[in-house]
Parts: structure tokens; sequence; C-alpha cells
């Protein structure tokens, strides 16, 4: 052990003080501190030989990145869709990194059953039946990945083909249809070897980002009996809109496909009876994204998958390994995800679910709503800016009032969102929504009130062109 590290050890109590110390101010001054900030490239420093110990460490980070960090988890942090981290999901957070578990593995501790009890309840949380089981990953993208590669693999089943084993060529091409698919799914069509080109977008509703289930079932019947998978949109980014899942679902009786749905934050729509009908029929997709990271308040980096074929997900994500055992009747994690080795990124959302409950996440989603409404009233009432959408939830999608349609408007949009970020007030970003470059606002953080939506408001005006 080099002297640094043997001190650091020796006084582990205060070196976990200090960090605790920091991060209780950091939380402390989301009020004041800037929202976000302009990125300045720092100079690279080397490595170094020796450390001087983690205070030392500290220092070093305090005065070269602390204040360039945005005050993303705080409550005017309104851009892509940005949760923060409710005390008891924090807190697991750390404690996740004390315990330093290894979930993948159920040889040698009790933290996979504490993740499979963490996937029921938002199982029930989110209104699925037990058909569905899961697994924890990074993120909605790579949910998305995991739902996606289900579908490869059940498309693989329909031609006699089994992908996991022969490989996306032996496939050929497998087509996605979808209305308005989130960035990530071209993302997760590359990774998987289907290719970007593989999405075949689907006309949407007029004036909606729903899929238009007509033209979908035209599509399918366009592909002749060519097993396709359906990505289904719960909470479009720009609008949070939703399309029928019912209907898609039924669409399958004529056209059997994959349904996958992203539900990466949509699926909350579920925690409030009067937007749960927005939802209904999530329970039949084949297979679900959803984020923690985003509603739940959670720290990065945390989503689940969900499915009703974890007999696919086996054979495409097993981890063969003679010291690691037979996957069993009920396979360890390893067999289940990309990752072989991860952290117990159930923990947090664990805790946030025991400590706050259903109510708990009911009314930060509400409450989310409630000021996505306050601020589009605000937007309507204004003669600077005018919305693009209705807020349905909890995203304001709007623009200036003299943006021209299509690429023209962009420089007055981006220098729109440089001013408003360097007011430190709030930070929103830009979008194009049906050929419109636009703003979106989006409220996902449990610290946020009512003085804040005025204090948005207030920046917005304050940075408009007059
Ligand atoms: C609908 C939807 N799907 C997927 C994603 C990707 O999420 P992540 O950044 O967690 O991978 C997002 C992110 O905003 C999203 O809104």
């Amino acid at each position: 052990m080099t002297p640094a590290l043997a001190d650091d050890l020796k006084h582990l109590d205060a070196v976990l003080r200090r960090a605790a110390d920091q991060a209780t101010a950091i939380l402390a001054s989301l009020d004041v501190r800037p929202v976000a900030v302009a990125p300045t490239a720092p100079v690279t420093e080397d490595l170094g030989e020796t450390g001087a110990g983690f205070a030392a460490a500290l220092e070093r980070f305090n005065a070269r990145f602390a204040a360039g960090f945005s005050a993303s988890a705080g409550p005017r942090y309104l851009g892509f869709v940005t949760g923060g981290a409710t005390p008891a999901a924090l807190a697991g957070d750390w404690l996740t990194s004390a315990w330093d578990q290894n979930p993948t593995s159920g040889l040698d501790s009790a933290a996979p059953d504490l993740e499979r009890e963490t996937l029921a309840c938002l199982r029930s949380l989110f209104g699925l039946t037990d058909a569905h089981s899961g697994a924890f990953v990074t993120g909605a993208t790579m949910a998305n990945f995991v739902g996606l590669a289900l579908g490869r693999e059940w498309a693989g089943d329909q031609l006699g083909v089994r992908v996991s084993e022969h490989g996306a060529a032996a496939l050929g091409p497998v087509r996605i249809l979808s209305g308005a698919p989130h960035s990530s799914v071209y993302k997760a069509a590359s990774m998987l070897g289907l290719g970007r080109s593989a999405v075949v977008p689907i006309p949407v509703l007029p004036e909606r980002e729903a899929v238009d289930v007509a033209a979908l079932e035209a599509g399918l019947a366009a592909l002749n009996g060519a097993p396709c998978i359906v990505v289904a949109n719960a909470g479009t980014v720009n609008t949070v809109d939703f399309d029928d899942l019912r209907a898609i679902a039924a669409l399958r009786e004529r056209n059997p496909f994959w349904l996958h749905v992203d539900a990466a934050f949509g699926a909350f729509a579920a925690v409030l009876p009067e937007h749960a009908a927005r939802v209904s029929g999530l329970d039949l997709a084949d297979s679900i994204c959803i984020d923690a990271h985003k509603w739940l308040n959670v720290p990065y980096d945390a989503a689940m998958q969900f499915t009703r074929r974890p007999d696919l997900q086996l054979r495409i994500f097993m981890n063969s390994a003679a010291y690691l055992g037979d996957a069993g009747e009920r396979p360890d994690f390893v067999h289940l995800t990309p990752e072989n080795s991860r952290r117990l990124r159930a923990l947090p959302t664990w805790f946030a679910l025991r400590a706050y409950g259903r109510a708990g996440v009911r009314e930060i989603v509400r409450s989310c709503c409630a000021h996505a409404a306050g601020l589009g009233r605000r937007i309507a009432g204004s003669d600077r800016f005018r919305l693009l959408a209705p807020v349905r939830m909890n995203v304001v999608c709007f623009t200036l009032r003299d943006v021209p349609p299509g690429p023209a408007g962009e420089t007055e949009v981006q220098d729109f969102v440089r001013r408003v970020r360097d007011s430190g007030e709030l930070f929103i970003t830009s979008t194009v929504y049906q050929g419109h470059w636009g703003l979106r606002a989006a409220f996902s953080n449990w610290r946020t009130t009512e003085a804040d939506v005025v204090r948005a408001w207030n920046a917005l005006e304050a940075a408009a062109p007059r």
C-alpha cells in the first residue's frame, strides 16, 4: 500500500465524512448556484507518480472542476429528461458503493434477490403482471437495446434461424416499425447489426407524435409476413405523446410481430389515475424499457428492461463458463443482460421505493405535471413564445414567436438556449418538432416548486428577443 492509500484507510471515517459534508453543501447550494455553465476545456493534468490522498484530491477537484459542474440535480434544470436524486435514493447509492456488490451471480450474496424484489415492486407500480421478468441496466438506451435484441432473436425463431448462434447476418433484414422513435432506437439497431436503416418511420396522427395505427397496419401488411419488430412509444421525448398500445397489440392477431414499448419516462403515467389510461395495454408488450434515473429520481445510472420471454433473453445473454456454473431454473443476472459485472444499481431504487412508497412516486409525477402545465399556461398567454404542442404531462414544447419554420430557425433557437443557460437561472434544451426549431422544458425533478416555475418563467422572458 502506498502511504497515501494507507493514510486514507486509516482515516476512512474522516474521508467519508468530508465527502458527505461536501455533498450536503452542494445540495444546499442548488438554489443559488448556476443551473448550467458554459463548459470551458480545462488543461489536462498529468497523472503523476505519487498521489497525495483524498483530501488533496478533493482540493484539486474543487479548484479545477466543481464550479464548472451543472446543477442538474436541482429544480430548474429542465434540459433533456433529467431526474434528481431523492434523499433515500442518494443514500442508497452511497451504500451501493460501500457494499460494492456484483449482483450478477447468485453464489455468494442476497444482492440478486434484492434486485428481483425491486423489479417486482416496480412491476406492481407500473401495473405489469408477473408475466414480465426483468433486470436493471444503465439507462433506457440499454433497455431498448435489450428489447430489440429480444425482438431480433424472436424474428430468428420465426424463420428457423438462431441469431444468438449464427449472427444477425444469417437472419437478413429485420424491419423496426415505429411512429416517433427515440434516437436510442436507431442506436440500438446499429449496435445489434440490424442497422439504422432497419428503422421504418410510420406516419403519426395529425398534430401528434402518436403512431397512426391504420398506417402501421398497412406497413405491417406490406412486409408480407416477414417477422418484424414494432417499437411503440409511451411518452415521446418532445411532446410526451402516447401510442395506442392496446390497438397496436391487437394488430398481432393478423400480422405477428415483436412488440417493444419504449416507456422510458411515460410509464410513470400509470401511477396517476388521471393519466393511467395513456399506458393501458403496457402489460401486453413483449418487452418494455423504463428509466429509473428520470422520473423515479434515483441517481445515474439506472433503468429497467422487462420481458415476457426470459427464455430468449437467456439465449442471447448467456455467459457460459465452468466457474460460473449452469444457468439453471432461475438464471443469474450474468446470463440476462449485456454486463457480466456491474454495480447493484437496484439498491437506490429499492431505498426510494421503501422510503417513499407509491404515494411518494405519485406526488413527484403529479407535481411535475402541474409545473409543466403552469409553464405551458404562461407560454400560451405570452406574445413572445408559442406552444408547439399541448402540454400533456411533464414536457413543454414551445418556440420563440418569430422563429421561422424549417432550418432557418436554428440560430435563433440555439442563441436563446445559450442566453438562458448563461443566466444561471434555468437550463432547457432545443429540439426540432414537426420541422420547427423549438425548445423543451422537461419537468422531472422532485425538488421543483411553484417558486422555481416563476424563476424559470422570468429567465425565459428576460432572454427572449423584444
Ligand atoms: C423516450 C426515451 N427513450 C429512451 C431514452 C434514452 O434514455 P437514456 O439516456 O437513459 O439512455 C430517452 C431519453 O430521454 C427517452 O426520452
